[in-house]
Parts: C-alpha cells; structure tokens; sequence
C-alpha cells in the first residue's frame, strides 16, 4: 500500500496535472517556508537551512512564473532579492501577499496587488457572491501571450507601449506576458489559462530559455513537435496549430514581414483570427484582440433578457409573475420576491416578441445564442433545450427514427432513449455493457460486442434497417468509450450509420485537450478530417485489400481494427449533453449538438421531433443560463476543468494512500473499473507509482475504455455501509450530498464548482467515520467484530449477478430464431394500458418459480427501473428469466420504478401473448 502524502511534501511537477495547480501549490509551499524563516530569525534560530530551502524552492517556482503576468518581473524580482539579502520579514511579507492574491485572484483589477512597496492583504477577491459585494463589478480580466523574437531586455518597454494602448472603455482588462520561443509559447498556452489570446511575431526562436525535465514533460504531453519536424518558415504556423489544438477556443494573431496578402489565405494561415504586417497596427492588434474577447463574452439572450429587465413593459398575456407584480404587492407571497430578488421577476415573460426569441422557431438572440454554442462545443449545429437531457434524447431519437428502423443501444442508458423507442416504434436491439459485479454496476459495451450486433444484422439481410448506435459517454460511473475507434469501426460496417452519444455528464470534457479527445464532438471533427486526407485513402486501400469483402460471418472481423470506405462514408453524429450536470447552466439546461453531414436528410424530422417534446413556455432563465454557461466555458472552462480533475486525483490519492482510511474506505481505480482487456496500455491508476501522465494520455488516445477521474466510486461497503445508507449518513450528519449510488458504494464526482476545502472535508469525514470504526470494533469485542465482518462480507462479496437483457417475447419478433435480437417494444408498452390484457404475480410468490421452471413464460409488460442502479431490468415484451428474478429478489433499494411491492410484478398475460403471435404488425 502508498505512504499517505506528506501535506508538506511538495509534489514533483510532473505529478501534477494541471501545471497552474502545480504552481498554486508551490506558493503556498513558499508561504509556510516563508513563516517559518521568518520566526526562526524572529526566536533568533539557526535560519540557513531554512533559508537554503526558500531559496531552492523558489529556485523551481521562477521558471514557470515566466509565463504568467502575475506576480510579473517586478515582484519576482523583489521576493528573489530578500531571498539574496537574507530578509525574512521582506520575504515572508511579499511572498504571502502573493500567494493570498494568486487565490483570490485580486491582481485582476486591484493595482495595489502589483507593487512590491503597497500593502495589500490580497483578500479583497472576488469570492463573495456578487449582491454581497459593494461597488461596480470589475472589468473581466485576460492575459495575452506574446511570442516574440526580441531580446528579453526590450520587453519591459515592449510591455509598457502595449499597455498604454489600453482605455478608460475597453470592456475588458488585460495585461501581457512574453516568451522568446516555439516550445516557451506552447507551455505558456499549456500553464496560463487567463491566456486568451497569442500573438505571435515572425522569427522567434525554438527553444525553451528553460531546461527544465519537469516543463519538458509538459511539452510531450500536448504531442510536442521536434525541431527537426518542422518545415524551414513554418515555426509560427505550427505554433499556431499547435496552441489551436490544445486550446482551439483561443484568439491567435500572427504579426509578420512575409508576404501577408498570400499567406493570409493559404490552409496554414486557418488557426490565426487575423495576420498582420510587421508591427506598424499595434492599435488594430489591441481592438482585434478585445474584439475576440467580446465574441465570447458576447451572450445574445442573456443579454438581452437584461436589457428586457429594465424596460418598463406592460404585460397582457399569461403569466402573471411576470414583471412581479403578482408577488410584489401581495400580502402573502412577498417573502418569494424577496427571496429570489427583484431581477427574476422583471426577466420573466410569456412573450417571445421585444427582443426576445421563441425556442421554437428562433430566428433572433437565441438562434445566436445556438450557433455560438455551435463553435463552443465543435458542432456544426446546437440547439438549447429546457427540460433536461431527457428531453433531448427523445428529440434525436425520434427526429432520426421512425417506427421499425433498429437502434443498436446500450441497455443500460438512461430511460430517456427507451421512452423515445417506444414513442417512435423504433426497435432497441439491446447490446451488453461488461458487469462489474463486484460493485453491482456496469461498465460501457465492448467494440466487439457492436460489430457483433451490426454484422447479425447484416448477415439476417436487414443491415439496411439499422440506423443508430445509441451509448453513453461517459456512463454514470466514469467509463469514456474510445468515440474515434467505435465511430470508425462500426462505420466501416456501415458507412451511413447515425450514432447518438449520451453526453449528459460529458459536457463539459470539450475544453480541455485531455478529455476532449473522447467526445462525440471531438471525435466526428477528427474523423472528417482524417477520412478527406489522401494517406487516409492508402490506408484504407491496403485494408481493403487484406479485408477483401466484409463477410459477416467471419468471426476474424470481430478483432480486426475495421476502416470505413472514404467515397462512402458519412459522418453523422448527434450527441446530448446536461448542461447543469457539469456546466453553470440552471437545472434542466441541456442542449442537443450535431455533426451530420446529411443533416438536411432528418432536418424536417428532427423539427418535428423538437415541437413535440419542447415546451411552449419554456423558461427564459433556463436558456440564458445556456447562453452564460457557454461563455464562462469559452473563456475559463479550461482553467475550471483542469482543477475539477486535479482535485479529483487529490482524493484519489489521499483516500487511496491514506494509512487508516484505506482500511475502510477505497476509491476505484481504473484497473478496478476497466477489465485489463480494455486497457492495452497496462495502465491501472492515474500518476507515479502506477504510471506518468504521458502514459496515461497515450492509455486515453488508444485503450477501449477509459476511467474519467472525475467520477470517483468511492467503496464504502468495506466501512460495513450500503451504499444508501451511507449517502443517507453523509448527508445527514456531514451535509454533504452526493448522487448515485449502488450496493456497496456511492459516486463522488468533481466538477468545476468544487474547492480543495470540499476535498479537505470529504477527507476529514472519511478519516473521522474510520475512527469511529476502529473505536468501535476495539470496545464492541469478537462479537462487533464478527458482525462487522459478516457485514462487509454480505455487502463486498455476496454480490447478486447482474442480469443481462433476456430476449423479447416471440410475439414481439420478426424472426424469432434470427441472432439479432431487436424487437417491437411500442405494441408490448401499449398492450399493458388495457388492464384485462395484464396480470400481477408477487414477487416472493411460489407462481413465480413454478412459472420459472414450466411455463408459461413471464413477460414484462412494463419497464422495472430499480434505482440505484437506474437502468430498466426489464422492458415491455421482455421474457423474465431467473437471473432477472433472483436480482429482484436480493434488490435492496426502496425506489424500483414500474413496480409496486403490494401489487406484484406487471405481466402480459400469456393468453393475450399467444393471440399476438398471429398478426404480424407494428412496422
Ligand atoms: C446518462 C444520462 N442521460 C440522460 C440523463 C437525463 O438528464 P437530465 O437529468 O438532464 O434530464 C441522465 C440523468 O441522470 C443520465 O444519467
């Protein structure tokens, strides 16, 4: 087992994640070394050795302030100068100033912050909720990184002339850090997310002025290009699409003394905003980067339900909330008013006329708002919905099927995408996720296990009716398919196919470069990409000719890495996300995004789809909160996802390290989750011992499956907890809330809104409740103790199976005896709203066994969705097996959705089945 973390151990760089947490960690680190020097001289103790170590550590922290505009050269130089005169009190007083205003992030308006001589206690940030604080809200703030072939001994002054460019009316602030190389501007891009834009001049260097192991590290990570590689003139075009591809949301400007006019419209030219000539428009550079800005800063709706807030409107419609003055002037509901504030109130209307936009027909501010969530996420097209992802995955489903088109669907993904079969009369040809018993939940469907499904069906000669591929990514409990492999492989299978990823959790893994590589987003841009490159086309030549034709019946297919046929292949990719789960939008935001280069084939449809689901009121405050979610992602989604998982491997690390807690208490690694089939790499936890991030990133590029590690399973059934019971003890006793979870654990995730104070919380309850058992098994005696373990046992190994998706009913099948399994679910759904066509069996009963054993066989005649684990165990027309029957039985949560306990389980009866078989229908 790992020694737990020293606190104070500072972590080498290349064990962290995100380097600007590795950064924020070191100050930190400084600050206590700081203190501590401070006092030793203060009580008149030997200092030297404490004084060596201020003076190492700032040493490694120096480099990569380089690429920051915070703390800047001037407090740099100050801090490196009281470390050279041997001043404590200096040193510690500057370096805590620092620190304290990197946290708060008070350097972004407050000039106090930058002088090494002011006082400043670097608490003024913005950390207060906004109607809590007095005064103006301060201009947004960014950085912009130059890249420059000057001497660093002009920069200062480079710096200044920038700088006095700025105005009183600039709507944003923003201050400049310089670097003098290819790989210093990779890194910058890579450390400092207030970086917004790169403005690079000809004729830099290649590099690093730092030689530093732990940078180097880095650098590889964002699949750093050699000198060697690079075509002689092309330095600032690869730089650039370098930077485009770690951060494709940045504003990049190219300033050269080439040949402008031609190079401005050439392939190379296309990550750059704008290129100018030499340096003579350093006026248009300024105005053109704080123009790129406000594109992203620019919310159409949001803004505009503003502008509609302070408008004196007078109200004839619906709603009478409207305006407030339902609640404002009455007697009895005020306190609402009060409660939610005067804004909420002025910003509600039923109206989509001045100014405001139908989400219906949106031809104004939410059509902008919709197409710039568009460019955010890598979509082609968006559009907002306002009744939660379950909303939009019945949009897709039935805007792209219609009734007997086969949908090759993961069972286990949420109800939404079985309510749209049934609505649509599309036919669900269930496929398996692999179970993780252990922890009664399932992982995601193996590759395989699709081209098995897609070639059955080809061989029965009904390939032509499979329209969709139907998964999760990532599941509840973290597994990311590898988007790019199965899109690929089940398009070389068939070349049309339309795949609907279930991104509800995965939203917000389009902004930063290590996650977004497995969205659905991510993936269709890489593979329309690479299918029009000529290589592509030898590639897939020499597949074809070892493939020859694709025999479904060739069971050597199943392992083959499968290549689509580039004439015919078409890229069709829908993916859904819930824009609250990982987001700043308001519960129920989501939207819907799509790559279909055969969009205008479903476009009638798919508006059908959207009429029939979307609300005709939906609520104003739900698609601005849409609109804002999208900015903040656009301008700081890469520094909020990049914490979200560094904290994420904080817990990891303590609870997995941690001596006492251990004992009780497990995080699931990625080993845990994956079987080692899906993961080539060998990988089996994230960081050293186990492994260097550039392995993982090379295990996240080519494995099957990866674990999320934002999604933590954390095992409690080893502290003797159910997993109810113990999200029940952490919310009651602790008040920390969690979501899901299964029988012998619960799910912790983090996400952009979380602190490293809720990771020091979760840590203290752990380490407390391991306490509390320790003292309780060493008091309660052999008697405690063979309970406990009696418990643990039942919980951690007397695991029930998990049942697979039986079969449908005959009378529910086209070909009962073909291998694929799909079948007609709406006419089974709808029987069960006649009750004489139904009967109830108990579930305890003796009827059942019998029935079990001889017949006649039970069919559900209605979906049974046991939460946890949240995914139906049975469906309309499905034949109940014993497995199925035996997991019910062992089934110890409260909440089983279509299934009462007092009446039974919900059958059709088999009279009305054996009538069915005759009549051949429902297509
Ligand atoms: C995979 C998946 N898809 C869709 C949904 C539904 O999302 P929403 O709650 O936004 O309706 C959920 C909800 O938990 C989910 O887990």
């Amino acid at each position: 087992m790992a020694k737990a973390t020293q606190p104070d151990q500072p972590l080498d760089l290349t064990d962290f994640f995100s380097a600007a947490e590795a950064r924020t960690d070191r100050w930190r680190q400084l600050c206590a070394l700081g203190r501590a020097w401070e006092s030793a001289v203060a009580t008149a103790q030997a200092d030297a050795p404490l004084h060596a170590a201020v003076a190492k550590l700032f040493a490694e922290l120096s480099p990569l302030e380089s690429y920051w505009a915070y703390p800047g050269p001037r407090l740099c130089a100050a801090v490196a100068e009281a470390i050279e005169e041997r001043n404590a009190g200096v040193f510690a007083r500057l370096v805590q100033k620092i620190s304290a205003t990197l946290l708060t992030g008070a350097y972004r308006y407050e000039s106090a912050a930058w002088d090494p001589l002011q006082e400043n206690d670097g608490r003024a940030g913005d950390v207060l909720p906004p109607d809590l604080q007095a005064g103006e809200l301060h201009k947004p703030y960014f950085e912009v990184l130059v890249v420059t072939p000057n001497d660093p001994s002009t920069w200062d002054r480079a710096r200044a002339e920038l700088k006095r460019l700025r105005r009183g009316e600039d709507a944003f602030n923003y201050e400049i850090v310089q670097v003098g190389s290819f790989e210093d501007g990779v890194l910058g891009t890579i450390f400092n997310h207030n970086v917004q834009a790169v403005v690079i001049y000809d004729g830099f260097r290649f590099p690093s002025r730092h030689d530093l192991p732990g940078l180097r590290d880095f650098l590889l990570r964002a699949r750093h290009v050699e000198a060697s590689a690079l075509q002689p003139g092309a330095m600032a075009t690869t730089l650039a699409r370098m930077v485009k591809n770690y951060r494709p949301e940045l504003d990049l400007f190219l300033l050269t003394d080439r040949a402008v006019e031609s190079l401005a419209g050439s392939e190379e030219a296309a990550p750059f905003r704008r290129i100018f000539h030499a340096v003579d428009e350093v006026m248009e550079l300024h105005l053109a980067i704080l123009e790129g800005i406000n594109e992203r800063y620019d919310t159409p709706f949001f803004s505009n339900l503003k502008r509609y807030a302070q408008r004196p409107v007078g109200t004839f419609h619906a709603l009478p909330l409207a305006r407030g003055k339902s609640v404002f002037r009455s007697n009895w509901i005020r306190d609402m008013g009060q409660f939610y504030g005067t804004n909420l109130f002025l910003a509600e209307s039923s109206a989509t006329t001045g100014g405001l936009d139908s989400l219906l027909e949106p031809t104004g501010n939410i059509k902008k708002a919709q197409e710039l969530a568009a460019r955010a996420f890598g979509a082609q097209r968006a559009y907002f919905a306002t009744n939660g992802t379950s909303t939009s995955n019945k949009i897709v489903v039935q805007g792209i099927c219609k009734p007997g088109d086969i949908v090759i669907v993961d069972r286990n993904c949420h109800k939404s995408h079985h309510y749209g079969f049934v609505l649509t009369g599309a036919q669900p040809y269930y496929v398996e996720a692999y179970p993780l018993t252990q922890y009664s939940m399932y992982g995601a469907v193996p590759l395989r296990t699709i081209k098995q499904a897609l070639l059955d069906c080809k061989a029965e000669g009904h390939l032509d009716r499979v329209k969709v591929v139907d998964l999760t990514n990532c599941t509840f409990d973290g597994h990311v398919y590898n988007t790019k492999r199965v899109m690929e492989e089940c398009l070389a299978i068939k070349p049309d196919l339309i795949f609907l990823w279930d991104e509800a959790w995965f939203g917000f893994a389009r902004f930063n470069p290590f996650h977004r590589r497995r969205t659905a987003m991510g993936a269709a841009a890489a593979l329309a990409a690479r299918y029009r490159e000529p290589a592509y086309r030898d590639e897939y030549k020499k597949f074809a000719a070892k493939a020859g034709k694709l025999d479904p019946k060739n069971a050597k297919l199943l392992d083959l890495h499968l290549f689509p046929d580039p004439d015919k292949v078409r890229i069709r990719v829908y993916e859904t996300n819930s824009t609250h789960k990982s987001m700043s939008a308001l519960r129920q935001g989501s939207m819907i995004l799509v790559w279909d280069e055969d969009f205008h084939l479903v476009e009638g449809p798919f508006e059908e789809a959207f009429f029939t689901h979307t609300s005709t009121s939906p609520n104003q405050q739900i698609i601005a909160s849409l609109d804002v979610a999208r900015r903040q992602m656009e301008l700081e989604g890469y520094e909020l996802t990049m914490r979200a998982v560094e904290l994420a491997l904080k817990l990891r690390r303590e609870v997995n390290g941690h001596p006492l807690i251990s004992k009780y208490f497990h995080i699931a690694t990625p080993a845990d989750m994956i079987p080692a089939e899906f993961r080539a790499s060998g990988v089996v936890d994230y960081g050293r011992p186990h492994s260097t991030w550039r392995e993982v990133l090379e295990a996240w590029d080519d494995d099957e499956f990866a674990l999320d590690p934002t999604r933590l399973t954390l095992v409690c059934g080893g502290a003797g907890f159910d997993g109810t019971q113990f999200k029940t003890l952490l919310a009651d006793r602790f008040d920390i809330q969690i979501n899901k979870t299964s029988r012998n654990s619960i799910l912790v995730q983090t996400n952009i809104n979380n602190t490293r104070s809720d990771v020091a919380l979760l840590i203290k309850v752990l380490a407390d409740l391991s306490h509390e058992i320790e003292h309780r098994l060493a008091q309660g005696g052999a008697a405690e103790r063979a309970a406990f373990a009696a418990r643990v046992k039942s919980l951690m190994t007397d695991v029930p199976d998990l049942p697979n998706f039986s079969r449908f009913h005959t009378a529910f099948r086209d070909n009962p005896k073909a291998a694929s399994n799909e079948g007609h679910m709406r006419p089974a759904f709808f029987l069960a709203y006649d009750e004489a066509n139904c009967e109830f069996v108990p579930l305890a009963s003796t009827e059942i066994d019998a029935r079990l054993k001889k017949g006649p066989e039970l069919v559900s005649a209605n979906f049974v969705i046991p939460y946890p684990p949240g995914f139906p165990i049975m469906v309309p027309g499905q034949v109940i097996t014993a497995e199925t029957i035996a997991f019910m039985r062992k089934l110890d949560v409260k909440e089983i959705h279509g299934y009462h306990a007092a009446h039974g389980l919900k059958l059709l009866k088999p009279a009305v089945l054996a009538a069915r078989k005759t009549s051949r229908v429902d297509r």
